[in-house]
């Protein structure tokens, strides 16, 4: 007799599963921003980055925007990885040609006064969840939605620098001087990292990535507690509760502690910063995890053969393992439409089995 059909798995989510899939499920990151004209047309009805981000009509109209043109596999969440400081009180605003700014946590007292803001925190970001359940319901059920939050370690550098940093030496020097202090704040981004996450995997997240952009400045000991102690925390608790819920980790310029990083968090799937050669990636890092990147966005932005060159040899080094292909950080504002669609169309053809 035959069963009843169940709708097969949307080929991101069989990759970062584990699947060698006969063609090459795409996203990249950023690629709902400015590079896109109708972005920039919802951008300018909303002054406010925080408000736009917490508006669930407009946040799940541009995260939809650029599957419309590229057919990627996957939307991501529009929000940003300081949505949680904001919950949380830490004053976060974002000031054009500035970037973010943010009030200044540098002692135990202010750490004890966002402390009180973590009963609160999740629910105030029920506009993100709202924006995922919308989001959800409007896609493609082979399409995947993919949640997100920053990394514990990347979220506490800008609220210990007051912004976003260069050198990193406020919070590199008081995670030193004081790791009992800087220990609590790691703690309370972790407790509330994991009820986020856990709220979008509930209102229909089908993968979820860490972007820990700022890991590579740590030397290996500060990697190791304050990358992948939180993280292995937060994929451990995520997983028992949303078993079929994939995580992505992106530990941006974590260089050869990324073996350390894969084996030790246990996340399905590691992203790559374009530093990282793709054929060492192939060869060097554990089976388990799916693979995830690596174009420089760099060659987006300038395109013809060099992009193409580039992206092949991705496909290349990766034909015998599982792997979502991206970009090796967000595509940037002066990205090309036009080079977006070749890239896309190229990796929509791509097929395994045919590849030399
Ligand atoms: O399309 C997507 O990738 C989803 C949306 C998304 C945004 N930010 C929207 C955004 C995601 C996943 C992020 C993550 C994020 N935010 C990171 C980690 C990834 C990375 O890029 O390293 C970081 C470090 C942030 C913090 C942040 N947000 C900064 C430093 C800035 C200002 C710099 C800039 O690019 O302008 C932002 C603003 C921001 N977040 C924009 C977008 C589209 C641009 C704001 C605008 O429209 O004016």
């Amino acid at each position: 007799m035959k069963r009843p059909e169940t709708p097969p798995r949307p080929i991101l989510v069989r990759a970062l599963a584990g699947e060698a899939t006969s063609r090459a499920p795409f996203w990249f990151m950023r690629q709902a921003g400015r590079y896109l004209p109708e972005y920039r047309a919802i951008r300018a009805t909303a002054p406010d980055f925080v408000a736009f981000c917490l508006d669930p009509e407009k946040a799940c109209e541009v995260t939809l925007q650029p599957l419309r043109r590229f057919g990627m596999d996957a939307a991501i969440l529009f929000a940003d990885i300081l949505l949680v400081p904001h919950a949380l009180g830490a004053g976060v605003a974002f000031k054009a040609g500035e970037g973010p700014v943010l009030e200044p946590v540098r002692d135990a007292a202010s750490v004890a006064r966002l402390e009180q803001g973590l009963s609160g925190a999740a629910h105030a970001l029920a506009p993100v969840y709202e924006t995922v359940a919308r989001v959800r319901a409007a896609l493609d059920p082979e399409k995947t939605l993919i949640g997100f939050a920053g990394s514990p370690w990347t979220v506490a550098t800008y609220m210990v620098e007051g912004g976003g940093g260069h050198d990193f030496m406020r919070v590199r020097g008081l995670a030193q001087r004081e790791p009992d202090v800087f220990q609590g704040l790691v703690d309370l981004l972790v407790d509330a990292t994991i009820a986020y996450l856990g709220r979008q995997a509930e209102a229909g997240a089908d993968a979820l990535q860490l972007f820990d952009t700022w890991s590579g400045v740590l030397p290996a000991a500060g990697f190791e507690r304050w990358v992948v102690a939180p993280t292995a925390r937060i994929v451990k608790a995520l997983r028992a509760r949303h078993p079929g819920v994939p995580i992505i980790g992106f530990p941006r310029g974590a260089g050869t502690n990324l073996k350390r990083y894969a084996e030790a968090t246990r996340v399905d799937a590691i992203g790559l910063d374009a530093g990282v050669a793709p054929a060492w990636a192939a060869s060097e890092l554990p089976r388990h995890a799916c693979l995830q990147g690596n174009l420089d966005p760099l060659l987006v932005a300038l395109g013809g053969e060099a992009m193409d060159t580039a992206a092949r040899g991705i496909l290349h080094a990766w034909r015998d393992r599982a792997f979502v292909f991206n970009l090796g950080h967000g595509i940037t504002p002066d990205v090309p439409v036009a080079n977006v669609e070749r890239l896309s169309a190229m990796l929509r053809e791509w097929r395994r089995e045919e590849a030399p």
